[in-house]
């Protein structure tokens, strides 16, 4: 009977979800952030963590990472804009719903402090304070912010307390000019990154881990 009611709740809401809104408004769907942590706990949990937190660092934190940078990027796996053979996978078993469902159970997790930094911090905290004017080389903190917490609207990520193995992962494909993507927003950080070299890589991915432990 609980099960008859939710089913058409369900049916309900994706009723109104079709008459009421464009195709396209993924991001206007309403998450559901009870139906989401089911989905993380029983698919995502293996790698990201039940709370997002993964443990491996070779797999990103998800918990406290923006619902609109969360649904973006998995909408990327889907269309393979963004090529990863596991999170195309990943992703192609969510529906829009499902996608805003796990985006509002994440964004509400808080994201697990990462160890302070121990890799150059002095040079970590200057390219990611001050860029590196002479390389053309602009601060992570104009669109990151002082603490890496990013911007929602901007829809520029989260990145304060990100594993440093995953940091560097990302940031030394884009130098090595894997492409992620070729909308003009995605190239707005893998330009900066053309920009690094791999120790200035490794210096500011051991800051940003370690950005929240030092908030
Ligand atoms: C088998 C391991 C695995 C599972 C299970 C998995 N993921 Fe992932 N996920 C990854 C890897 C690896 C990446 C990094 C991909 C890359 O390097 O581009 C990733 C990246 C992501 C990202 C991008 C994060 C960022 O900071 O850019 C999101 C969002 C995501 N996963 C969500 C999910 C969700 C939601 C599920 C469950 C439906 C899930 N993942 C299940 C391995 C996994
Ligand atoms: C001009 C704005 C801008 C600057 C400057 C910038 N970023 Fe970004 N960053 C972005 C945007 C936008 C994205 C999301 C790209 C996309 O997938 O569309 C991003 C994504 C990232 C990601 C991937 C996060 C994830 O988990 O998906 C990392 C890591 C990152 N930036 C680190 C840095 C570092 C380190 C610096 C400084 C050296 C930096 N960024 C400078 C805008 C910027």
């Amino acid at each position: 009977m609980k099960m008859a009611t939710c089913l058409r709740m369900g049916m309900l809401a994706g009723l109104v979800a079709i008459a009421g809104m464009p195709a396209q408004a993924a991001d206007a769907l309403v998450g559901n952030a009870g139906a989401g942590e089911s989905q993380v706990a029983s698919v995502c949990a293996a790698c990201h963590g039940a709370d997002g937190n993964s443990t491996d660092p070779q797999y990103p934190k998800l918990a406290g990472q923006h619902a609109n940078y969360i649904a973006y990027q998995l909408e990327s796996f889907q269309s393979g804009q963004r090529a990863n053979s596991i999170m195309s996978g990943m992703s192609s078993m969510l529906s829009r719903q499902g996608i805003a469902d796990v985006a509002a159970y994440l964004s509400q997790q808080k994201t697990s402090p990462g160890p302070a930094d121990e890799y150059q911090p002095a040079l970590g905290k200057s390219i990611y304070d001050n860029g590196i004017p002479s390389a053309g080389l602009p601060a992570c903190i104009s669109c990151h912010g002082p603490k890496g917490l990013g911007d929602n609207a901007k829809m520029y990520p989260r990145i304060g307390g990100q594993h440093a193995q995953y940091v560097v992962q990302v940031l030394t494909g884009w130098h090595n000019g894997k492409p992620w993507g070729d909308s003009p927003h995605a190239k707005l950080v893998v330009e900066v990154a053309k920009k690094l070299t791999i120790e200035q890589i490794n210096a500011v991915a051991s800051y940003v881990q370690g950005l929240n432990a030092t908030r």
